[in-house]
């Protein structure tokens, strides 16, 4: 959460700063600020509120010069204000920082600070940093940081200036993401790459602990004891485009188009002649797979109900004992994990805080840790002994859609990998692999219809939110699902929540009678995942059920199934037949759609909804 970026070159730097930190929204966006180091001075402008705030005082103001620190910030430490907004500095202003993560020691830091002079202004945690860097400043600014990171106990990516230091950054990490990006005579740091990418496509990762040490031409990466290290550069394969919008109003909608491409690519790279899966950068080997007795899948949110699902096609065909927990929970219940387990942390963002406490925990514990990751190279990655990439692109939106699919399909893939290594892959249905490829064909079909008949899904969002409003707000969600489907109203109920704030829960719909059918009234809108497999009659079942207490029904049926329409159901979305186990990526998508047009009736900012952020690197 926050972002931080950093340029030294010739360019106008708070134009380059304000690109990038419009890159960096989506992991904060309760304030903003920059300082520009000019002629032995630095200045500050930061303010609470969106990016276009900023940009707004930045143009009416402009500030001038080639260096400069960004900072986009989520909450944590003091109330979202333009003095709580970064970048701080100390009280004698020779020092500015940036900062992303905590720092739990702030208390005590700022009370010995306080006592030698220092005067705090915000309320926040990170401003004890630039007091501290410059209380160790002797004139070299490297150095400084060196000493204060010393005495800093938290999470921290920090981007660090000083007035008499021109055309200098140092930028350092520990357990919060930074990044280098390498230009022409200019240099940048980021906690993402979308912040440098119209500038570079060169960019180095830094490991925890590291430091760097960026002017206009030349960069220096040190480790933790201050020697030099040698770092290889990568090129980022990725296009600017693909984290820009490109005529969607939202990159929500960008993204949820963009899932039968990510998926056709994923199956056309992994699969072989529709019979075999090959992960190329898996470096865990065949020979531990053999060998595991058990599975946790671990993993927060979204990437936790795309956990929830592949225990279902673990379970059912590689015959392998699952279970699955969120992050936050594994790590703090001292789990029963040892050397024949596998523990599967999955992240879009490779930087959850949580999920990477969790990881560590594993390894810690001995269990052999695989990480299905979207952002390479990210701290989950290279932590874990092995990773599968999802490879869906840059996710922008906060609320996951793409990525979230993108976990479905590795998690079929990895199924079915685990069934030969093991011996097993009779268990596979023989066609496995080749109804998996149709899946993106099937959803790029079905966007295509919706695309058609946009209205139908905007008049169920538009009915929903008369009804909300005619009925004093009392209106809710709950979305029911059973069996593979039973994730997806989950995720269906935490991706309307998210974005358009209405309450929303998911069950099995099995457990409605042991309690939340006590709910329904004429209130509740009820979503009910009732496609065709081994639970549809239940499902149809528990419908009447609904349907007999009041309940508004939004059915989810395969094509062709005119059963509920009409009928029980009040509104109907099909989705393409398909086998069961093959139907979570289709089901989900319309649940997307449904949230996305219910956040836009209601006219909220559906990027960014109130509260988040996209990458959540505080526990
Ligand atoms: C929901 C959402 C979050 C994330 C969760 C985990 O739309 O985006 O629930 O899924 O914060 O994030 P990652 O996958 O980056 O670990």
């Amino acid at each position: 959460m926050c972002g931080i970026i950093g340029y030294t070159g010739a360019k106008d730097v708070s134009e380059v700063l304000l690109k990038g930190l419009a890159r960096l929204e989506y992991r904060g966006y309760d304030s903003a600020g920059l300082a520009v180091l000019k002629d032995e001075a630095i200045r500050i402008v930061k303010k609470q509120g969106k990016l276009e705030v900023l940009a707004e005082e930045v143009k009416q103001r402009p500030i001038e010069g080639n260096t400069g620190i960004g900072h986009t910030r989520w909450a944590t430490h003091g109330e979202p204000s333009d003095l709580n907004a970064h970048p701080h500095n100390d009280h004698t202003e020779d020092v500015a920082i940036a900062h992303n993560g905590i720092i739990e020691n702030y208390k005590q830091l700022k009370e010995q600070l306080g006592e030698n002079g220092h005067i705090f202004k915000s309320e926040t945690d990170s401003e004890v940093i630039a007091h501290l860097i410059a209380s160790e400043y002797q004139g070299d600014l490297r150095l400084a940081v060196a000493e204060a990171a010393k005495r800093l106990k938290g999470s921290f990516a920090i981007a660090a200036i000083h007035k008499k230091e021109p055309d200098r950054i140092i930028g350092i990490r520990k357990d919060s993401p930074l990044i280098l990006g390498l230009g022409e005579e200019e240099n940048f740091i980021a906690s993402d790459i979308p912040a440098v990418l119209e500038h570079t496509k060169e960019v180095v990762y830094l490991e925890n602990n590291e430091m760097v040490d960026i002017k206009k031409g030349k960069y220096t990466v040190y480790d933790e004891f201050g020697s030099q290290v040698e770092k290889i550069s990568t090129k980022i394969e990725w296009d600017i485009k693909q984290a820009e919008k490109t005529g969607f109003k939202h990159f929500m909608l960008k993204e949820i188009f963009e899932q039968p491409e990510v998926l056709k690519q994923m199956f056309q790279k992994r699969i072989k002649n529709d019979t075999e899966v090959v992960f190329d950068e898996l470096i865990i080997s065949e020979d531990v797979f053999k060998k595991i007795e058990n599975v946790i899948i671990v993993a927060c949110g979204t990437a936790y109900h795309a956990g929830l699902t592949g225990r279902y096609m673990i379970e059912k065909y590689a015959r392998i004992p699952v279970s699955v927990d969120t992050s936050s929970e594994f790590r703090y219940r001292d789990p029963l994990v040892d050397k024949n387990t596998l523990v599967i942390v999955i992240s879009q963002s490779g930087e959850t805080a949580d999920t990477l406490a969790a990881l560590r925990e594993a390894k810690t514990k001995g269990a052999k840790v695989l990480a299905i990751c979207n952002v390479l190279g990210a701290s989950i990655a290279r932590e874990s002994d092995g990773v599968i990439y999802t490879h869906a692109g840059p996710e922008i939106a906060v609320a996951s859609t793409k990525a979230y699919t993108a976990q479905l399909g590795i998690m079929y893939l990895f199924t079915h990998y685990l069934t030969k290594v093991r011996g097993k892959a009779d268990n596979c249905p023989p066609d496995f692999l080749k109804e998996l490829s149709q899946v993106p064909k099937l959803a790029k079909r079905m966007l295509k219809q919706y695309r058609r008949n946009e209205n139908k899904m905007k008049g169920y969002a538009a009915n929903f939110h008369k009804y909300y409003l005619a009925r004093n707000n009392k209106s809710c969600f709950l979305y029911l699902g059973r069996n593979i489907n039973y994730p997806n109203a989950l995720e269906g109920a935490l991706k309307l929540k998210e974005i358009s704030y209405i309450s929303a829960e998911g069950y099995p719909a099995g457990e409605m009678k042991h309690g939340p059918i006590a709910l329904i009234d004429e209130n509740p809108w009820v979503v009910c995942l009732a496609v065709k497999g081994d639970t549809y009659e239940k499902m149809l079942s528990n419908i009447q059920e609904i349907r007999a207490r009041g309940g508004i029904i939004v059915a989810i049926v395969s094509e062709r199934d005119s059963t509920l329409k009409g009928k029980e159901a009040n509104y109907v979305i099909e989705i393409p037949e398909t086998e069961e186990i093959f139907s979570p990526i289709l089901v989900a998508i319309p649940l997307q759609l449904l949230a996305y047009h219910v956040a836009a009736e209601f006219g909220y900012d559906i990027d960014k909804p109130r509260n988040l952020a996209k990458s959540v690197t505080v526990e």
